[in-house]
């Protein structure tokens, strides 16, 4: 730590974080005896806590967002100049950074030609779902308004996007949510779900003709969009079978179902060799929408991101006054959001972070799969570029998991190395067994290694 605050500071920070803060995703109760963690600083893939306590982060800010690391003078410039030029106009209007932001992006993404921006993954979701919403109306006679998203995949903490929230558990108590967001089956072979015969086809075209068969129920005229994660996030890191996307995108298009890829999470590099997760599996999407990586969380930016065809289905007839996208996102109009992006991006670029990415998550599952080899309790490691996981079990031939509260140990005797680490938690119940892995782009060998070996120690001190 650069030492700019005080100790006393520090303390007075800690008393208002405790005293009026309400955290995100965390029960306060142990914060009236013990302290909650306030992180001061970072720099590079390290940050710092209010006890000057160092850590290496391996989940780039907690979840997934801090893709170039901590500290980039070039982006905190590059925001600084533009708020002083201009910080904010509704998006009713255009922008500098948002015009020269959305041509760099859709360099990056052939076959897309239009950005609506937003400033989270969840807003960013919505918006593809009302425009899908709003297509059945124009288009379909207020028929196809149903939208499918899969079991274990999350879209966002709105209402609506709960609504097409594939983990249970997280959803316990926040109902009803809204209708018409219909589950199919999720696609992880590692607990394949029954009725697959591996005999007649593989798991991926299996589970694929599952989300047919919910199609062929609802009925295909009843159904407007698809929404899935390219790579599930926080419902394990649940890499797609060999198969499954090509399956998915006919059936897509043999009954008219707009695919909406949500890269919140994947997008902007974190899978490596491609900007985005679905690039590795060629698939074309009608939405990409994306969130975290997009700045590193420099600023605040989303965007919902579609193909000149959706975008002409709301301009088609001028005359008509509800004829295009009635919508506004106050702070989708911010300025410094697409200003850093952009210059996430440069960086990105110009320290090939696509091809470190790729070259780090292979050296992160060898090593993960030598701690597979070492720990009976590790069941599956999975994972694409920087974003990885490792299952734990309890028993490898039942694969009954691990207790949530035994992940929660790995976690704090990783964390007492100065590694942070993160799990599944409190989203699928009885299977909130899963370790996350997501460090910065920028990660080095020796970064990678230092992850794995406290993850070794971790896993011997829990579990022996
Ligand atoms: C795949 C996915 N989509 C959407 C979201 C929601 O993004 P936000 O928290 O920015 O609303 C998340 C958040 O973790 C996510 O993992």
């Amino acid at each position: 730590m650069d030492g700019t605050l005080s100790q006393n500071d520090i303390s007075h920070v800690v008393d208002a974080d405790r005293a009026h803060v309400w955290h995100h995703l965390i029960q306060h109760k142990p914060f009236e005896t013990g302290e909650p963690r306030v992180i001061i600083e970072g720099r590079g893939m390290r940050v710092w806590d209010q006890n000057g306590k160092e850590f290496l982060d391996a989940v780039s800010g907690g979840v997934w967002t801090v893709n170039v690391g901590y500290g980039r003078e070039s982006i905190a410039n590059a925001v600084r100049d533009q708020l002083i030029k201009l910080n904010y106009f509704a998006g009713s209007a255009g922008s500098v950074p948002g015009a020269l932001f959305s041509e760099k992006l859709i360099s990056k993404m052939p076959g897309m030609t239009r950005v609506y921006f937003t400033n989270s993954g969840s807003e960013a979701n919505e918006k593809a779902f009302k425009m899908i919403r709003q297509i059945a109306h124009k288009r379909h006679g207020g028929k196809k308004t149903k939208i499918l998203y899969r079991d274990r995949d999350y879209h966002g903490g709105t209402i609506g996007t709960m609504s097409a929230g594939g983990q249970d558990e997280r959803n316990i108590q926040y109902g009803p949510f809204v209708p018409d967001f219909i589950r199919v089956p999720h696609c992880m072979e590692y607990r394949a779900q029954q009725g697959w015969n591996p005999e007649s086809e593989s798991y991926g075209e299996w589970a694929a003709n599952q989300i047919e068969e919910v199609i062929l129920r609802e009925g295909p005229d009843t159904v407007g969009g698809l929404c899935l994660e390219p790579v599930t996030a926080g419902g394990g890191v649940i890499t797609p079978p060999e198969g499954y996307w090509p399956r998915v995108q006919e059936i897509c298009r043999k009954y008219d179902i707009l695919l909406h890829i949500d890269e919140v999470v994947c997008g902007v590099g974190r899978t490596g060799t491609h900007w985005f997760g679905y690039q590795h599996y060629g698939i074309e999407p009608d939405f990409v929408t994306m969130a975290k990586g997009v700045a590193s969380g420099y600023a605040a930016i989303a965007c919902c991101v579609t193909t000149e065809r959706v975008f002409e289905m709301f301009k088609d007839d001028a005359d008509d006054p509800m004829n295009y996208f009635r919508d506004i996102s106050t702070f989708g109009g911010c300025t410094a959001g697409p200003a850093a992006a952009l210059e996430n991006m440069r960086i990105i670029e110009d320290e090939g972070l696509l091809e470190n990415t790729t070259a780090m998550g292979e050296r992160m599952m060898g090593n993960l799969e030598a701690l597979m080899e070492k720990h009976r309790v590790v069941g599956d490691v999975r994972g694409k570029g920087l974003f990885l996981g490792a299952e734990l079990v309890s028993d490898r031939a039942t694969k009954e998991p691990v207790s949530e509260k035994q992940v929660g140990q790995v976690l704090a005797e990783c964390g007492a190395q100065g590694v942070i680490i993160g799990s599944t938690n409190r989203s699928m119940r009885g299977f909130n067994n899963t370790l996350y892995f997501s460090p910065a782009l920028i990660a080095t060998p020796d970064d990678i290694d230092q992850i794995t070996e406290a993850v070794d120690t971790a896993l011997t001190r829990v579990f022996g």
